[in-house]
């Protein structure tokens, strides 16, 4: 995908309308502790597994480390790489997002800063904007949970392509896979009212991905590493780590 494609920007415009301005109040209660009903609870259940997951793929000491949390939402994910010494810089289209982000940060920075005794944490740089946007610079990791899953299997792909071009170590991501469980449970989230339904996802087959990436960043030193699905209630995603090697 090129960044400037227009169908690319077309359907960015619709992810940015859905989180900034449809959802951002419910994105906000799904990402915080207040109680949820019991189908939100499953999605909530399998988004804190999966971003232990892809947690449990990045190094367990990240001083020094640059990492992009890209399509950061309200930012849970940069907080943890934070809290392993990591320098985040997390952005999302939502500039509202990025608003409740920082305000949660706000009440997780002062651990941090010099307590004695208290472990050396890194720092979050909050941004609304493209996660693509070459501009963003050189990073050792890019995790993008849950970001590309709007995005139809070219862009997803074309995603993955531009951030492997700055990026040193490794991108961890995710998708929906093409499962017929998931559509089931797609066909099931058209109930939701209107205004809380998310913009369709695109189901995507892994080794149409493969081989994409195959045909392209394998040439640059990228292989395929870990990958996990986590399924919980309404929450499906796969998970996969592509590393420089
Ligand atoms: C399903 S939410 C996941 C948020 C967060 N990663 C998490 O797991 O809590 C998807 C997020 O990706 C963001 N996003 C999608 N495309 C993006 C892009 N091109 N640049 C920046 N953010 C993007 C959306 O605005 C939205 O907040």
């Amino acid at each position: 995908m090129n960044p400037t494609h227009p169908a690319y920007l077309q359907r960015r415009g619709e992810i940015e309308h859905y989180f900034d301005r449809t959802a951002h109040k419910t994105w906000e209660r799904l990402t915080s502790t207040d109680p949820v009903g019991r189908i939100r609870a499953t999605v909530r259940a399998g988004r804190d597994e999966m971003r232990a997951t892809l947690m449990s793929w990045l190094p367990e000491d990240m001083n020094g480390m640059r990492l992009l949390d890209a399509g950061c939402g309200t930012g849970a994910l940069a907080l943890c790489a934070a809290d392993r010494g990591a320098q985040v810089l997390a952005i999302d289209l939502s500039a509202n997002l990025i608003q409740v982000a920082q305000q949660r940060y706000a009440a997780f920075a002062p651990l941090s800063a010099g307590e004695p005794g208290a472990k050396a944490r890194g720092s979050v740089e909050f941004a609304s904007g493209d996660m693509l946007d070459p501009e963003l610079g050189e990073f050792d990791y890019v995790v993008g949970m849950d970001s590309l899953i709007h995005y139809d299997a070219p862009e997803l792909i074309g995603g993955i392509q531009a951030l492997s071009v700055r990026t040193k170590k490794a991108i961890l991501f995710t998708f929906p896979p093409r499962t017929p469980l998931l559509a089931v449970a797609h066909r099931i989230g058209r109930f939701f009212p209107r205004s809380d339904r998310s913009p369709t996802l695109a189901p995507v087959s892994q080794q149409r991905i493969r081989e994409s990436l195959e045909k392209t960043i394998v040439d640059q030193g990228w292989r395929e590493g870990q990958t996990t699905r986590v399924s919980r209630g309404f929450y499906t995603s796969q998970a996969w780590e592509w590393v420089r090697s």
